[in-house]
């Protein structure tokens, strides 16, 4: 089937994390109707191995297409990094990753050239954020950080504990060393830390949150495929998730700050087959 303008957007991320860019799809586009898949079976994504996080992947954007959405948002960065171009090559639906419009924004943002990145140990090494940045500012410098007790932190809802302070001090310091004066939240819990890391990075370094960002590039796609949706309400999302429905609704409450209700447990192999 064909995508047309009627057609929900279908996000996908390996929690609840990308919550933060269905949040941010949800402000910018609310007419829009949003299908939102957790793997929360299979998380944390972010320390798992490449060909690992692009078979999880594969499964999710699958399932996302069995749903007839007219676009995927890869929210989880982990899961953009490893896997956004193999999904592209497969996917029958523009895909779109979080990595190139937080680059883009950063890039943008920067004065003194000197960005950094935090995300996980995965996203980290793969290097993506680094080339994406080198490949539009050449001669930037990028300090890559590996950030991997703050998805945890979150999950905990620790980010206003003393802890969340002590651990993101530590983090946080060589982007001061260094003097970056722009900093990529490259994960997609790390918008919910994002108070806490203005407090410590101060006013002089801008934050650049990859979920906002990508939701306007989400807003030009839709725009230049004349897939945007016309009508005024949409109804609310659909959540799935494959595994614990009733933490997930926990957390997600917390980050959406509304009650949710209805979540539906899938299992991806059942519907890889049908
Ligand atoms: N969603 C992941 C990301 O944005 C963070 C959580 C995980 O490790 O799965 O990289």
């Amino acid at each position: 089937m064909s995508a047309s303008a009627s057609h929900p957007i279908g996000i996908f991320d390996s929690g609840v994390g990308g919550l933060t860019v269905l949040r941010a799809v949800q402000k910018l586009l609310p007419s829009e109707s949003l299908i939102y898949l957790g793997d929360t079976a299979r998380v944390p994504y972010g320390d798992k191995s490449p060909e690992t996080v692009t078979r999880y992947a594969l499964e999710d954007a699958r399932f996302l297409e069995a749903h007839n959405v007219k676009a995927i948002v890869v929210a989880c960065n982990t899961a953009t990094a490893h896997a956004l171009e193999t999904l592209r090559d497969v996917a029958s639906v523009p895909v779109l990753g979080v990595v190139e419009p937080g680059v883009k924004a950063a890039v943008a943002q920067t004065k003194s050239k000197k960005i950094a990145v935090l995300g996980t140990r995965g996203t980290i090494r793969s290097e993506t954020y680094q080339r994406a940045i080198l490949a539009r500012l050449p001669d930037a410098k990028v300090l890559a950080l590996e950030c991997p007790l703050f998805v945890p932190l979150v999950e905990e809802r620790f980010q206003e504990h003393p802890a969340a302070r002590l651990i993101a001090q530590s983090y946080i310091q060589p982007i001061l060393e260094a003097q970056c004066d722009t900093v990529i939240l490259g994960c997609t819990h790390y918008p919910i830390l994002q108070p806490l890391l203005n407090d410590l990075l101060g006013p002089y370094i801008h934050i650049v949150d990859a979920a906002a960002a990508c939701a306007q590039a989400l807003k030009r796609l839709l725009n230049d495929s004349h897939l945007l949706c016309q009508s005024l309400e949409a109804p609310a999302p659909s959540y799935y998730v494959t595994d614990a429905p009733e933490h997930f609704q926990r957390l997600a409450s917390g980050i959406l700050s509304s009650d949710m209700h209805g979540v539906q447990q899938v299992s991806l192999l059942e519907a890889a087959l049908t």
